[in-house]
């Protein structure tokens, strides 16, 4: 079976090195992949990073199975073009990603399929954006319709911070043509969890919860991030908040978006705020989060693959996925300037070291320059391990981080202390 996947961060690295784990037998290629992957698999650069480009490495190498690790390939209609060309795809449709494309959409779909969320008003010019706001008490939330990369939402603190962003959203000059329209919403207060479940548009199988880090800092201060690390661990909600969430959340999206005629399948990624213990839904991604993947494939203790061949097929069987008991631990090391413009070109030491403790150090931002592994994005590595309980997972993971060693290198030092402090007597 010749299997592709579409993407070059570490949440690809993390899918490649589950499949590479398979029983069945394997030909595994990345398109366009990265140093690590290149260890596992065959990296093709597609000519263009489109949907058009990709279809070509498929036919190149003949595959029979592609996994799509990015949103903008999916938004643009990867799946809706290799289904056409008659190969099996993991992914949603166009128009069925939506949920992520357009947060507009996301916010009327939820409304139609009853799933909760944050109270909100839509705009798409400066007049309505400024009334509408006048409706939220501070702090509110301001959010580009379009995709932006992470960094299309803002949380302004007083009125005048609002306006201020609300207008730099709407120039352009924030995120460009994403934000000209404008969710606004309501601030929610509560716990963040990231609730992904495979679904082939009928049949759901939802995976671990985890725990994103977003912001730079410890403490969650400063600037959001893609992330900057995650941990997973079952104990993150309880077995009735895991049921109220398909119950509210996820069944209805899927039922709601096939009776429209958009079916779901892929991974649905339900950004979740728990408030006082009920879930209501921040964003949707249409495929797996990035570190939350490197979390939940290090700990997954099953075959993945044909999970992957039921969601394309759509014949997905529902069941439970096998895991491992212990906890697992992602922390990100990120190059000097992120999440602004990362410097590149820094030689990467210590990976064997770090891997030699039993960690693996899913590559994210890096490339090979004369010879010699370099950062080349502000993602760099995710190193992740695993433990007995959360604070070993914990502790293993920065016994593998301090053998890595770049200039500018940079990382939270707090990944999955808030479930420490959820769980002591437990530990
Ligand atoms: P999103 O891309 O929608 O997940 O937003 C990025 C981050 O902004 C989330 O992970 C939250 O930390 C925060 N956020 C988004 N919406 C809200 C909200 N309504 N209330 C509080 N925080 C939010
Ligand atoms: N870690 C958040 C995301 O993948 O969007």
């Amino acid at each position: 079976m010749t299997i592709l996947v579409v993407g070059s961060g570490g949440r690809e690295h993390a899918l490649v090195w589950r499949l590479a784990q398979s029983p069945a037998s394997t030909k595994l290629y990345a398109s366009p992949g990265n140093p690590g992957i290149a260890r596992l698999a065959e990296c093709i650069a597609p000519a263009s990073p489109t949907p058009e480009g990709f279809l070509s490495v498929a036919e190149t190498v003949g595959a029979d199975l592609t996994v799509v690790g990015p949103e903008a390939p999916l938004v643009d209609g990867i799946v809706d073009l290799f289904r056409a060309r008659g190969r099996r795809i993991v992914g949603p449709s166009a128009a069925a990603a939506q949920l992520e494309g357009s947060k507009i959409f996301a916010k009327e779909a939820m409304r139609r399929f009853g799933v909760p969320t944050a109270q909100y008003s839509c705009a798409d010019n400066l007049g309505d954006a400024l009334h509408a706001l006048r409706r939220f008490p501070c702090p509110v939330v301001l959010k580009a319709d379009g995709l932006a990369a992470g960094k299309g939402v803002c949380i302004a603190r007083t009125r005048e911070e609002a306006e201020q962003t609300a207008r730099a959203l709407m120039s352009g000059s924030l995120v460009g043509e994403a934000g000209r329209r404008l969710v606004i919403e309501e601030f929610l207060e509560g716990e963040e969890v990231s609730f992904i479940a495979l679904t082939d548009g009928t049949h759901v199988v939802p995976l671990e919860p985890t725990q994103d880090h977003k912001a730079v800092f410890d403490g969650d201060q400063g600037p959001n991030t893609g992330g900057m690390g995650a941990y997973c661990d079952s104990r993150i909600l309880t077995a009735r908040q895991h049921d109220l969430i398909l119950e509210r959340v996820i069944y209805p999206v899927v039922e709601g978006m096939r009776r429209e005629g958009r079916p779901f399948s892929g991974f649905l990624y339900a950004g979740l705020m728990m408030v006082e213990g009920e879930p209501k839904v921040l964003e949707f991604n249409v495929r797996l989060g990035d570190p939350e993947t490197q979390a939940l494939m290090h700990r997954m203790d099953d075959d993945l693959l044909p999970l992957l061949e039921g969601a394309a097929a759509g014949e997905l069987r529902p069941g439970p996925i096998r895991w491992r008991t212990g906890p697992s631990v992602c922390v990100v090391l990120a190059a000097a300037g992120y999440p602004g413009t990362p410097r590149k070109g820094d030689p990467v030491f210590g990976i064997e070291e770090a891997e030699s403790l039993g960690a693996c150090v899913f590559h994210a931002g890096t490339r090979i320059e004369n010879g010699r592994l370099v950062t080349s994005g502000g993602r760099v590595l995710g190193v992740t391990a695993a433990g007995a309980d959360l604070s070993s997972a914990i502790a293993n993971c920065y016994a593998a981080v301090s053998k890595i060693h770049f200039e500018g290198m940079h990382y939270r030092r707090d990944i999955g202390l808030k479930g420490l402090k959820r769980w002591p007597a437990l530990e």
